[in-house]
């Protein structure tokens, strides 16, 4: 019997969209919402139109890609998406699941997550989407294929996330905006790994994403420029890095040199992403002088890694996420493959650990519908 969770309505009326006060530039779009959406109080300002949508459609197979984030220097605030695997969600009107519920009827690739919507990425972000469309009548049926490894730097609990809430979505016409899914996502985040949206905006969004505030929520989309290219190299090794122990080794408090240096080269980092330049990318990612210095001596053979990466000639190297996969940036595919052939030999000499290595595209359509059907 799967588990199911019974949805109350949250009315996503109580939003609040702004304007942002950055001006418009092509390769720089701004999107802003309050971060306060999922406060119960919402549902005194229901109004009936809004509530309760007919499904659009019966079912619906959403995707959702890796993501890089932390950006090095961008600490909970930048992050990428990345091509390859990732997440896949199938989402059905189920008659056999109670109206206003939401069933977990199956999860492969992961057989240690819980079924329970509530213990589970997928459904906690499906039940806030949910929420926000106010879906009452019909019950959902949702379906988990993981193709991310779980805790391993590469955003497997956001791609899960951000498949459910588009899978959501679509299936009720996709009313919602992107944005309102990252805010679903972040719902997620939070209980699993800590409030950031480094993940879960670029696995929704696509491509570079910056998160300049959470209170107010506001995201900020910055193009890689087309024409260019920027390649990732990501070498995962046989090792556990939890978030939360990653998170517990940083320091509290930052001094003012580490503050400057680390602001610097984020920003160096945004420019090069606007600008397409692939090497001061990497040397900007490369540079955090605050987080990844307590979190390498954590990952046996991070410096060696490192440093093998930048010998095979990598524009910058730094810790994916929290670990323990490592990323290198460079802007062509086959010496991507060079680089990461060296870095899982520095893995297994200095490491002792066996890694696989992955090259990487940047993914600039974030989670999407794959199919659907109205059968
Ligand atoms: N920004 C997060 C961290 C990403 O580095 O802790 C991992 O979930």
């Amino acid at each position: 019997m799967a588990a199911s969770i019974k949805i109350s309505p949250i009315s996503r009326s109580s939003f609040d969209h702004h304007h942002s006060p950055i001006p418009t530039h092509p390769r720089f779009s701004t999107v802003r919402c309050s971060a306060s959406h999922l406060s119960p109080q919402a549902l005194t300002t229901l109004s009936a139109e809004t509530l309760d949508p007919a499904p659009v459609l019966r079912s619906v197979k959403t995707f959702a890609p890796a993501t890089v984030a932390n950006l090095g220097p961008g600490f909970d605030f930048l992050g990428c998406a990345v091509d390859g695997p990732g997440d896949s969600i199938t989402l059905s009107v189920d008659p056999d699941v109670a109206p206003g519920t939401l069933s977990i009827s199956s999860i492969s690739g992961a057989p240690k997550l819980s079924r329970n919507p509530l213990w589970n990425c997928a459904g906690i972000a499906a039940i806030a989407t949910m929420r926000m469309l106010g879906v009452r009548s019909v019950g959902l049926s949702l379906s988990l294929e993981k193709g991310l490894p779980l805790g391993s730097g590469l955003g497997s609990s956001a791609a899960s996330a951000a498949a459910a809430a588009v899978a959501v979505n679509a299936l009720f016409g996709s009313t919602l905006t992107p944005n309102d899914l990252v805010l679903a996502g972040l719902e997620s985040e939070k209980k699993v790994s800590g409030y950031h949206a480094d993940n879960v905006g670029p696995a929704i969004l696509g491509g570079f994403v910056l998160i300049r505030s959470y209170d107010p929520f506001e995201i900020l989309q910055l193009d890689f420029p087309a024409d260019r290219d920027l390649v990732f190299v990501l070498v995962s090794p046989e090792f556990e890095a939890p978030t939360k122990k990653m998170r517990e080794a940083l320091p509290a408090e930052v001094g003012m040199k580490d503050h400057i240096r680390n602001s610097s080269q984020a920003a160096a980092l945004v420019a090069a992403v606007l600008q397409g330049n692939a090497r001061v990318l990497g040397s900007a990612l490369s540079s955090d002088g605050i987080v990844e210095p307590r979190r390498a001596p954590l990952i046996p053979g991070m410096a060696a890694v490192k440093m093998a990466a930048m010998e095979a000639g990598a524009f910058g190297c730094t810790i994916s996420g929290a670990g323990p996969t490592v990323v290198a940036v460079i802007d062509e595919e086959e010496k991507g493959r060079e680089i990461g052939d060296q870095m899982v030999e520095a893995f297994l000499v200095a490491g002792g650990l066996k890694a696989k290595a992955t090259v990487a595209k940047l993914d600039r359509v974030g989670a999407r519908v794959i199919s659907s059907s109205n059968e």
